[in-house]
């Protein structure tokens, strides 16, 4: 009621408190439930992270193992929704497999829909964080052409996740611990960032209390566009076509500051860091390092290094406050480890599954309202109506 405030972007609104994700744009801080992104990065695994973000506090031995196991036991996806998959073809974009499957769940979850009590939301959420890797690792084994590979339940859980991803052909990625390292601390970075694009949209559609699956599809949906998690695929692709075009990084720095060409530096710029990305300079590192570890000499890594030194000194991004952001390196990374570019988004939206369950989980037991925003109008006024005859 009362006076209607526009904010395009929502760029001052609050939709929402929330107790999980605490971020300092300006200082450049990024805290879930109050640990540091940089201590859990370094000293956490990716499933303590999930069940921080989901139930508030770090888990016990006992409380981890409790969670992985009844993970575990929900880590089967009904062979019909193989047939849904079958059916896909090979060009198909893994988002749009992802995000259909995860719908289809649905159908063969029913339970799952109506949660009325904390056993009932609990069960969800392992259902979920058991069955999502399953379809991550078909959407890669289709857009690869190869067939799926069963999981191992004696296995850590992002373990298993390459396991599923790559056992046959590229056995070696499943048990090479810089691999599974550096895939744990991807996964981490990319967990949580409150009320970012995909996760408002999760918090949306579940206002209506359409369901955690449903949610998470509409959730994983808004993320694919390059704006938001489909800017990784977009940095690759980018890098590439610089490459192509002899390396020469000023005449894409030109195109990124001309306002007549729609070309943005893909990976720079964030709607809430003006300082820096402290994502970004912990996926610096890694990236460096994992590329040691594999002895692998991206060329694409130097272009990109290149890229943000220049945009790092030229005015037209620093007064606009540009900086790598968390995309900018995590897909070299990604390529390092064999994963395909059009997967990379689909990485993305597995490290952000216990962020969005975690969002969910206190939208609905803070009973939070409908999500329904206002408008102003701009359209016609009254207007009498005239018959198709005498139009
Ligand atoms: N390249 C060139 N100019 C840019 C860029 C860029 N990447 N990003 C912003 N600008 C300019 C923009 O043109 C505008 O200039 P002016 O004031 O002269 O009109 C100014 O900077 C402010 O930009 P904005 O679009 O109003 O800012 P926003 O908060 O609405 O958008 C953003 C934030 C991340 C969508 C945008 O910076 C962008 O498109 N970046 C490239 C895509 C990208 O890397 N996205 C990943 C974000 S991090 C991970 C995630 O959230 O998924």
């Amino acid at each position: 009621t009362g006076v209607i405030t526009l904010d395009r972007g929502f760029k001052n609104t609050g939709s929402c408190s929330s107790s999980i994700t605490f971020l300092d744009g300006e200082k450049g801080i990024l805290r879930y439930r109050g640990y540091s992104i940089e201590s859990l990065a370094e000293g956490a695994d990716f499933l303590e992270v999930a069940y921080l973000l989901i139930f508030g506090e770090l888990p016990s031995k006992e409380q981890l193992h409790k969670f992985h196991t009844d993970i575990k036991g929900e880590s089967h996806v009904d062979e019909d929704v193989k047939k849904i998959l079958d059916g896909f073809p090979k060009s198909a974009h893994p988002m749009g497999v992802l995000s259909s499957l995860t719908s289809a769940l649905i159908a063969f979850n029913p339970s799952s829909v109506n949660v009325n009590s904390e056993e009932d939301m609990y069960k969800a959420i392992v259902k979920i964080m058991g069955k999502f890797p399953v379809l991550v690792s078909w959407a890669l084994r289709k857009n690869q052409g190869t067939p799926l590979n069963y999981g191992d339940n004696s296995l850590g859980y992002v373990e298993n996740i390459l396991k599923m991803m790559f056992k046959k052909p590229n056995e070696e990625y499943v048990q090479n611990q810089v691999v599974i390292d550096a895939l744990d601390k991807l996964l981490i970075l990319h967990a949580d960032h409150e009320q970012n694009c995909s996760t408002s949209t999760v918090r949306l559609v579940g206002s209506s209390h359409a369901g955690l699956f449903a949610s998470l599809s509409a959730g994983i949906c808004a993320l694919w566009g390059p704006l938001h998690g489909g800017a990784n695929q977009a940095v690759i692709e980018m890098l590439e076509a610089i490459k192509a075009d002899g390396g020469d990084t000023k005449k894409y720095m030109a195109k990124a500051k001309d306002k007549e060409d729609p070309f943005r530096l893909m990976g720079f710029g964030h709607r809430v860091y003006k300082n820096f990305d402290p994502r970004a300079k912990i996926i610096k590192v890694a990236a460096e390092e994992v590329l040691n570890d594999l002895g692998i000499d991206d060329p694409i890594l130097d272009i990109a290094k290149g890229l943000a030194e220049e945009a790092l000194s030229d005015p037209y991004f620093v007064d606009r406050k540009l900086y790598p952001n968390v995309d900018f390196y995590s897909g070299i990374i990604y390529r390092a480890l064999g994963i395909p570019t059009e997967m990379f988004t689909v990485m993305f939206a597995l490290g952000r599954l216990p962020g969005w369950i975690a969002q969910w989980k206190e939208m609905r037991e803070l009973k939070e309202p409908i999500g329904r925003p206002r408008q102003i109008y701009t359209g016609e006024n009254d207007r009498p109506f005239k018959t198709i005859e005498n139009r």
